[in-house]
């Protein structure tokens, strides 16, 4: 919307209160050009000068604003619609044409979410010959959580030929104060991919869009593993796991796949979270997919999601995006009970079959971890699981 007209009456269309700015605009322009002493001539003019404010100047405003991208050298800005956020040092595209919750998407592409991480912020360093990827969604202000994680089951040395690596996700917040948190952390500890995206819950879909992009590009490995912040990991027996027993090094997408039973209804009521219109998914139904709380895919499969995600309009329900995606690239998803949606009360020797535990706060993190270690020596005699079910 024209910037002027959103002055006049954005208060009227939000619903928010005071100042009534449609009334005292027409008392004012009206007083202005009934003046007992206003010539007719002059009347014409402040009615062409009324006209060319509404709509020469934001039609010009609107050009320059709708440039992908400006800068005044040591800022950036991002766009929400007219309105402009500051953000230090950092880097972001207009998206309301790409996020709009109602109009299909087209056409859209990575440059429009990468770039969060410029002006020397060090992108995470990737060994080579890397057999597992992790990339966990986190929000900005989840550093406390991180840093559990990375004292706990990220911080386990992953053998030669085992080696793993964990890597957080994390969009923009316009928040100034938190921005420099999490930029500082990224100097810190280097392991977070930041994309230019805002972060909040409807990107989501983005943030895994970006992070797969961003291993495929720059951190290879021979399976990816997508969590949340809120799960714990078994780095202690996953990755032998991958390279002793598993059978499926391509085509694979596994993890908590909802069966039949529970198939997933697209959710059309737009209050809800998870409400996806039906000019971006029009099916009823998703197909199966794994549950993004944890999921491992090969490879081939992430390269062949990436490519197909450029044909297929994002949609903010990102697993069921995912799932979407391997369905049409003819990949059956697999079911693994060692991937868990539900925390209940584990034992220290469930952890020789668990590989992935949902809803996990930082204590239980903690908890978790320690059983793993001890779950190496107290459970000898039980014998471990060589398939994924
Ligand atoms: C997603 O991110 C873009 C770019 O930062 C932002 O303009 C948009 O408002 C965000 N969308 C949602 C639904 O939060
Ligand atoms: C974590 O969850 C447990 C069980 O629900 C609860 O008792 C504990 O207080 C929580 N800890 C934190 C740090 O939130």
């Amino acid at each position: 919307m024209y910037p002027s007209l959103r002055w006049v009456f954005g208060e009227v269309f939000s619903g928010k209160g005071p100042p009534p700015r449609p009334v005292i605009f027409i008392i004012i322009t009206w007083n202005i050009i009934m003046h007992p002493r206003r010539t007719s001539w002059s009347k014409i003019l402040i009615v062409l000068f009324i006209l060319c404010l509404f709509s020469v100047v934001p039609l010009a405003i609107l050009s320059y604003t709708n440039k992908p991208t400006f800068s005044d050298g040591n800022y950036d800005f991002i766009r929400d619609e007219g309105r402009h956020i500051r953000i230090s040092g950092q880097h972001a595209y207009n998206f309301d044409s790409i996020i709009n919750q109602d109009a299909a998407v087209t056409q859209w592409s990575f440059s429009q979410i990468d770039g969060g991480q410029r002006d020397g912020l060090p992108k995470p360093k990737c060994p080579a010959e890397l057999l597992l990827l992790i990339l966990v969604t986190s929000s900005p202000e989840n550093k406390e959580i991180r840093n559990t994680i990375r004292n706990t089951w990220a911080s386990i040395q992953g053998s030669p030929g085992h080696k793993y690596k964990t890597v957080f996700l994390i969009g923009e917040t316009p928040d100034y104060d938190l921005n420099i948190a999490v930029n500082r952390e990224i100097q810190t500890y280097g392991d977070i991919v930041k994309g230019a995206y805002l972060d909040t819950y409807r990107n989501l879909t983005y943030k895994v869009l970006h992070g797969f992009h961003w291993a495929s590009t720059s951190c290879l490995s021979q399976y990816y593993l997508k969590t949340d912040d809120d799960c714990f990991i078994n780095t202690m027996y996953l990755p032998k796991f991958l390279v002793s027993h598993n059978k499926k090094s391509e085509k694979l997408y596994v993890g908590n796949v909802f069966s039949e039973k529970q198939k997933r209804q697209v959710i059309r009521n737009t209050d809800n979270r998870w409400y996806v219109p039906k000019s971006h998914y029009a099916p009823d139904y998703y197909p199966k997919y794994a549950s993004g709380t944890g999921y491992i895919t090969s490879h081939d499969v992430l390269h062949d999601i990436i490519e197909t995600s450029q044909t297929v309009p994002p949609f903010p329900n990102e697993d069921a995006y995912i799932g979407v995606l391997v369905d049409k690239i003819n990949i059956s998803p697999m079911n693994s009970f060692r991937f868990t949606f539900h925390n209940t009360k584990w034992s220290t020797c469930n952890f020789r079959y668990l590989f992935q535990v949902h809803q996990v706060n930082s204590t239980q993190l903690m908890e978790m971890f320690n059983m793993v270690k001890k779950s190496q020596t107290m459970c000898g005699n039980e014998k471990l699981i060589t398939s994924w079910n």
